[in-house]
């Protein structure tokens, strides 16, 4: 069955609940014929060429239930096209990807949002000069538009309130928020679409240190409500505190996903390279003292 309308709207109230009391929104996985959990989401074979580059050649990528996967990779390597495909801003050749069980039709991006993807850019998408209880309601259909402020504040507070950003008044303009509460309204409008699957794209690049614990706390609770999420980064330290199960990429192909708990970070480096990385960094050459770095020998103006 594919996901109609009232079903995203029943599990929209449901997702509400699960905000206001912290719980599991994600009813147990239904179970697959053989036994196994069915997949939340099981992409096979997806290609996409642009001219004679191979962005991704037959990518395989899945996701269970609840899982974080991080989704590794040099610059190139196909992720960002991946993240993409599942938002339904590029339609693959060839290759089908399916949701609990469903094949899945992701050809625009309002299809990915009603099949329950909701993507974190590192570029923010919301509206700065409008209230974060405005951005909140924009991506939902129906009545909000119609709302009064204090409508839309009681709407937007539960799901703050899950975002740990309860204590902002939701008829705040977003143009007045740091950079990691804007980063973090980002996340509660997937929350407010009650997404099955929360992508991230580099989420910290822009954030302090301190302030990637709040994203990282907060990708770990999204999860353990049933929510399953893709985690793209560079950031190796990142991936060992919050994956699962870590998936690498390499020239527009996709390995098997393997346990976090199997891994460290020069298997993963080497993982990416497609081999053994000797060293982190490349060997520093011997440069002696009385070595010049740079020598200029009759450099003159031609005279005019
Ligand atoms: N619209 C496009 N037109 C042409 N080539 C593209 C397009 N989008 C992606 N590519 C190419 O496809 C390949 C994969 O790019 P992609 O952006 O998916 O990589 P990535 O793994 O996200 O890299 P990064 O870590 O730098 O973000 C690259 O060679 C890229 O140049
Ligand atoms: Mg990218």
């Amino acid at each position: 069955m594919k996901p109609t309308r009232m079903s995203r709207m029943d599990a929209a109230s449901d997702a509400d609940r699960g905000a206001l009391e912290g719980s599991a929104t994600a009813p147990d996985p239904p179970a697959a014929e053989s036994g196994a959990p069915v997949l939340r989401l099981d992409v096979r074979g997806i290609s996409k060429t642009y001219g004679a580059i191979k962005a991704l050649s037959e990518v395989d990528f899945e996701l269970r239930p609840g899982e974080i996967m991080a989704l590794l990779g040099e610059n190139g390597a196909g992720k960002s096209t991946l993240v993409n495909v599942l938002s339904g801003l590029v339609v693959p050749d060839t290759g089908t990807i399916a949701i609990d069980g469903q094949l899945a039709e992701l050809s625009t991006a309002h299809k990915s949002q009603a099949a329950g993807v909701a993507v974190v850019h590192q570029e923010f998408s919301s509206v700065r000069t409008m209230s974060i209880a405005e951005n909140i309601a924009l991506d939902q259909w129906g009545d909000k538009h119609f709302w009064t402020g204090r409508q839309l504040a009681a709407h937007a507070r539960p799901i703050l309130e899950t975002v740990g950003l309860g204590h902002l008044d939701p008829l705040t303009p977003v143009e007045r928020l740091s950079v990691a509460e804007t980063q973090l309204v980002e996340v509660a409008r997937a929350v407010a679409r009650d997404a099955r699957i929360v992508i991230f794209d580099e989420p910290t690049a822009a954030l302090a240190e301190n302030e990637i614990d709040l994203i990282l706390t907060l990708i770990k609770r999204l999860a353990s409500q049933g929510r399953s999420i893709v985690y793209v980064t560079h950031r190796l330290p990142e991936v060992f505190k919050l994956a699962d199960r870590v998936t690498v990429f390499r020239n527009g192909r996709s390995g098997s996903p393997v346990p976090v708990s199997e891994l460290d970070v020069p298997r993963v480096v080497s993982m990416m390279l497609g081999r053994e990385a000797t060293s982190m960094f490349p060997e520093r050459g011997t440069l002696r003292q009385d070595d010049p770095v740079l020598k200029v020998n009759e450099l003159h103006r031609p005279s005019r």
